[in-house]
């Protein structure tokens, strides 16, 4: 006989996302209208370790389909790496009788919820939610629309003045392991070049020569996106400790300086790209995710990840999506070639 769900937890884990909160809202919503009740975990796994949770109605989610960020908190949780954290855990939902949960985050997020649903009863549903829009297995993350407009039009910005001083400007985007963001945000911004921590940079090929290439075809500003993680070719110089504070920005800006005697510009745009309010697109695929995940609960599924794939939203079992690795799609690196080639 099939078991009789009542109570799901819903928690946010890793890096934050605008579009979180729809999400969170959309599992509550749900749930209300099938007479289930839901507890709100705080601060990601971490919040079943420490008990630090609570009981969500429909009030609780009221005005924050429009707000970034996640009122949930969010952390990555080492103790949940382990058996005895997960235990801890464990003894969160037995005392609070949780039949299911809800885990919005990314790939490590769902990894963690793989292991706790394999050593107890208790049904894990993912949500991809993250703006580098690098879960291999959906084709599309909660936050990545948002973020892209928010360096897109920090971009236009900068584009006025640098047209204005007839400028090179390096923007440093996020994007730690995956170019995807720096990629779709070169292609809508017009970039002179784009560089993506998949593809080490050859300054002489990928960067110095796109520069003489629209020079040459009259034009007398550059702009180039480098994403946080791009790494120059044969140079492993770019510490992490640099990622995200401006360090691959900064290098490419030293090099344009002093072999193209250019002077350079460097906006790093950091976490500017994870807040302001979800866009449309992340509002309608939040609220999407975060109904079906409840609906997959109540069909009785159990290690499964929400995903858009060939323009559907469907789920999907974990172990296998989390088999699937990130790629940056050759379509858009087509295009980008075409537009950053030789320009005429
Ligand atoms: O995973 C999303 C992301 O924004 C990456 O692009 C970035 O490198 C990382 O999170 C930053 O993490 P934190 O907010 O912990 O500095």
């Amino acid at each position: 006989m099939e078991k009789k769900i009542r109570r799901i937890g819903v928690l946010t884990s890793g890096g934050d996302s605008p579009g979180m909160n729809a999400a969170i809202r959309a599992v509550v919503r749900t749930a209300e209208a099938e007479g289930i009740e839901v507890i709100g975990i705080r601060r990601g796994w971490n919040g079943l370790i420490n008990g630090d949770v609570f009981r969500m109605k429909g009030s609780d989610v009221a005005h924050i389909i429009n707000r970034g960020g996640t009122i949930l908190f969010t952390a990555r949780s080492d103790a949940f790496r382990t058996k005895e954290g997960r235990a801890k855990a464990y003894s969160t939902c037995k005392l609070l009788g949780l039949d299911g949960i809800v885990m919005i985050g990314g790939d490590g997020t769902f990894a963690g919820g793989l292991a706790f649903s394999s050593e107890y009863p208790v049904s894990v549903i993912g949500i991809p939610a993250t703006i580098d829009n690098d879960i291999g297995c959906s084709h599309y993350c909660i936050g990545y629309d948002t973020a892209a407009n928010t360096a897109i039009e920090a971009i236009d910005k900068i584009r006025d003045t640098m047209q204005s001083h007839e400028r090179c400007s390096v923007i440093e985007v996020m994007g730690h392991r995956a170019g995807n963001l720096a990629l779709y945000v070169g292609i809508a911004t017009g970039a002179t070049a784009v560089l993506v921590p998949e593809e080490p940079w050859d300054f002489e090929n990928d960067v110095a020569e796109k520069i003489r290439s629209a020079r040459l075809a009259g034009r007398t500003h550059f702009m180039i996106v480098v994403a946080e993680g791009a790494k120059r070719k044969d140079d492993g110089s770019l510490d992490n400790e640099s990622v995200g504070n401006g360090g691959a920005g900064y290098q490419l800006a030293g090099l344009i300086h002093e072999h193209l005697g250019l002077d350079p510009r460097v906006t790093v745009l950091g976490h500017l790209q994870r807040g302001g309010s979800p866009s449309a697109r992340d509002r309608v695929t939040a609220t999407r995710m975060g109904f079906l995940a409840v609906e997959a609960i109540l069909n009785g599924k159990n290690n499964r990840i929400i995903v858009r794939q060939n323009g559907t939203l469907i789920d999907i079992d974990i172990t296998e999506g989390l088999k699937e690795k990130n790629y940056l799609s050759e379509d858009e690196k087509k295009v980008l070639a075409a537009m950053t080639g030789s320009i005429r």
